[in-house]
């Protein structure tokens, strides 16, 4: 008995200390004081941001200049690895800038108390998280003490409520550790619902339906347009037609911004065939040869989707 003490207490031992070092490590971000009301809701700006991971010297944004207005809905694309998730995570201040700044409702995110600010963004991430716990309190993770009325809107916006409510529990179903017990896509979805609950300002999909069809996600659009109008989308995709109905596209290219503009500039006027309506509108914007090439790489690669659906 003593000796199997012994051992518990030198393990006791072991994994007190490593918890000790996580709570008394101490924050790299400095919080910020502000916390009242702004004058604007949901307006998003990088001015001449560039920036760099913690300890990796090497430059993942460079001087990037973006507005985005309160209400808008911005889809951003590019290549894996050009820095699109960097570049989102900087809005709830997960990262701070190396030089420039980002301001949310005219305010820079370093002078927010980081969680007024995080209360005016909520994410949906690539990589979903989910507890041991079940779904419902899963989607409600998101905001404390939320009723169930609204736990089963969010759910239905996310295109959730179908799979959900057609299990034997419904949203009493205990989810498995790290949500092993569903498809990538259900994941997905529980997480998104998890994002739109809160019915924040700002709304951030970092190629958060990346695992849907087209069909579901294109819903999954329309519903989110009628759950929270007013809020301003960020919609990080890999595929145009996920995007299309966005207000404004972004394409980034190794850290940068390659090109910005209007949706409907590009969209199938009557009469005349997709891609030659691409290639007007980019003679229109007079586009430089590399980024012409890239987003009609894009376009080409992807038509046969888009078409499908459109
Ligand atoms: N935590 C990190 N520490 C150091 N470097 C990182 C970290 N996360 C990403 N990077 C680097 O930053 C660059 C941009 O990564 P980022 O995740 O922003 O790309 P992305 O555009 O979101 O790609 P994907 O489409 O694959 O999600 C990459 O070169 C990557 O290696
Ligand atoms: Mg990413």
């Amino acid at each position: 008995m003593l000796v199997m003490l012994f051992q518990n207490i030198s393990r006791g031992f072991a994994s007190w200390k490593r918890v000790k070092e996580v709570l008394c490590t101490e924050p790299e971000l400095k919080d910020g004081s502000f916390a009242q009301d702004t004058k604007i809701h949901g307006m998003i700006e990088f001015r001449d941001v560039s920036f760099a991971y913690p300890g990796s010297g090497q430059a993942v944004l460079e001087h990037i200049s973006l507005k985005v207005n309160s209400g808008e809905t911005v889809a951003i694309m590019g290549a894996t690895g050009c820095g699109k998730t960097s570049l989102v995570n900087l809005i709830p201040r997960f990262y701070d800038v190396a030089s420039g700044s980002v301001l949310v409702d005219g305010v820079d995110v370093r002078e927010y108390k980081q969680k007024a600010l995080r209360e005016k963004v909520a994410v949906a991430l690539q990589k979903s998280e989910l507890f041991n716990v079940t779904i419902q309190e899963n989607i409600a993770w998101g905001k404390e003490g939320a009723a169930e009325a609204e736990i089963r809107a969010a759910a239905a916006a996310a295109q959730a409520d179908g799979f959900i409510s057609a299990g034997t529990d419904g949203y009493d179903t205990l989810v498995a550790e790290r949500g092993m017990s569903l498809s990538g896509g259900q994941k997905q979805r529980i997480s998104i619902a998890r994002a739109v609950l809160r019915q924040a300002e700002i709304l951030i999909f970092d190629d958060a339906a990346s695992a849907l069809d087209l069909k579901t996600e294109a819903n999954l659009y329309e519903a989110l347009q009628e759950f929270c109008p007013q809020c301003t989308k960020i919609i990080v995709a890999q595929r145009i037609a996920s995007v299309r109905r966005a207000d404004r596209i972004i394409v980034m290219d190794q850290g940068r911004i390659l090109l910005q503009a209007p949706m409907r500039s590009f969209l199938k006027p009557a009469g005349s065939t997709r891609i030659s309506a691409i290639l007007k509108w980019e003679r229109r914007w007079r586009m430089p040869d590399k980024t012409s090439r890239i987003y009609q790489d894009i376009c080409h690669s992807q038509m046969g989707e888009e078409v499908a659906y459109a």
